[in-house]
């Protein structure tokens, strides 16, 4: 069996755990061959291939970012794209394809299943918003980085009286702020889920910061104001799976409070240094099982399945319940993080 492997959409860490753990079980235990697609749907689109064995795969499971590379390559946007990689898996000598990636990635992943292409997915985004699984990796160490960073501008927040900021990644869904933000005491979470309203919002930082503490305020970079959208600062650029860029509300919701309430509000986006660097040991450990598994679910022959977390147990789901709907927050979850605002 010739196993071809691609990673799409944003990077996330943990991918090179996945690849590292499908190739040394599937050649050591199921004796597969497998070969590297290059930077997403790319690779198969255009025929971008690398070797991918046990020597490619030493030395990378604490490794941030993707050996394969990554894109948002988007064939179903492409005249004959599927065709071409029907054609590029056949020519490559290519039996069946494991995917990583997100909801865009998985979604191609889908529709190819459907279309005959012997496809199996794992989950990966730092957002955490896929369905079918209880956690995606590459989100605790996300959480994490988020976390030290909200914790580190607390002290110069507090020593300088200041209202802090903080915009963290989450296009659609606001897990990331939810779990930092109540990982490091934030006293307001705003996240896409639940519009706010920004007079309540300077009322919690007045009432913070009567209490002698510096307001820190964790943003989703989707979240946007009861009003409906007005404060989004958008690039209007669109990906290929017509995506907007987002980027901004923090700088606004400082603006906002400040004007509002007087006091000194900085912003700070942590951006890209979420996704960047080496993975936590949890994410090490969900993306290597993920690899594992996915590829006995080839040598088994079970296509059209993603890995999923389910418990401590990595359970396999048809493709189409990871990508047909985005896990969001809750509002029992976000009234947890509430009990702590202001
Ligand atoms: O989907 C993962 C993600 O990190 C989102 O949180 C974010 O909106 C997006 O990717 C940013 O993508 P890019 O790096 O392509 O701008």
């Amino acid at each position: 069996m010739r196993v071809g492997v691609l990673t799409g959409g944003g990077d996330c860490p943990g991918l090179n755990a996945v690849i590292r753990g499908a190739v040394r079980k599937g050649v050591d235990t199921h004796g597969f061959e497998f070969v590297g697609f290059r930077d997403g749907w790319k690779g198969p689109l255009e025929n971008l291939t690398m070797p991918l064995g046990l020597e490619q795969v030493d030395d990378i499971l604490a490794r941030g970012g993707t050996i394969l590379g990554s894109s948002r390559t988007n064939p179903f946007k492409l005249d004959g794209g599927v065709e071409r990689i029907k054609d590029s898996l056949a020519a490559s000598g290519v039996d069946a394809l494991l995917a990583i990636g997100g909801e865009d990635t998985l979604g191609v992943a889908t529709k190819l299943a459907e279309l005959g292409v012997k496809a199996v997915g794992v989950p990966k985004t730092i957002d955490n918003d896929l369905s079918g699984t209880d956690f995606t990796f590459g989100f605790d160490t996300a959480v994490s980085i988020a976390t030290e960073a909200i914790d580190r501008v607390r002290t110069t927040a507090e020593s300088h009286h200041r209202v802090l900021v903080i915009e963290v990644m989450g296009r659609h869904a606001g897990w990331i702020a939810l779990h930092s933000g109540m990982a490091s005491g934030a006293n307001v979470v705003l996240i896409p889920e639940v519009p706010f309203d920004i007079e309540d919002v300077a009322g919690l930082v007045e009432s913070r910061f009567a209490t002698g503490h510096a307001p820190l305020v964790v943003v989703s970079e989707g979240a946007v104001p009861r009003e409906g959208g007005a404060m989004t600062l958008q690039s209007g650029e669109v990906d290929a799976f017509g995506h907007v860029r987002l980027g901004g509300i923090a700088d606004r919701v400082a603006e906002e409070l400040e004007a509002r309430t007087g006091l000194e509000s900085r912003s700070v986006v942590l951006g890209h240094l979420q996704r960047g660097g080496t993975p936590t040991a949890f994410d090490r450990w969900l993306a290597t099982r993920f690899g594992l598994h996915a590829s006995d679910a080839i040598a088994e022959g079970d296509f059209g399945k993603m890995m999923a977390l389910r418990g401590t147990d990595i359970a396999r789901v048809p493709l189409a319940e990871g990508t047909s709907e985005l896990k969001l927050v809750t509002p029992e979850k976000y009234a947890e993080a509430a009990v702590f605002f202001g």
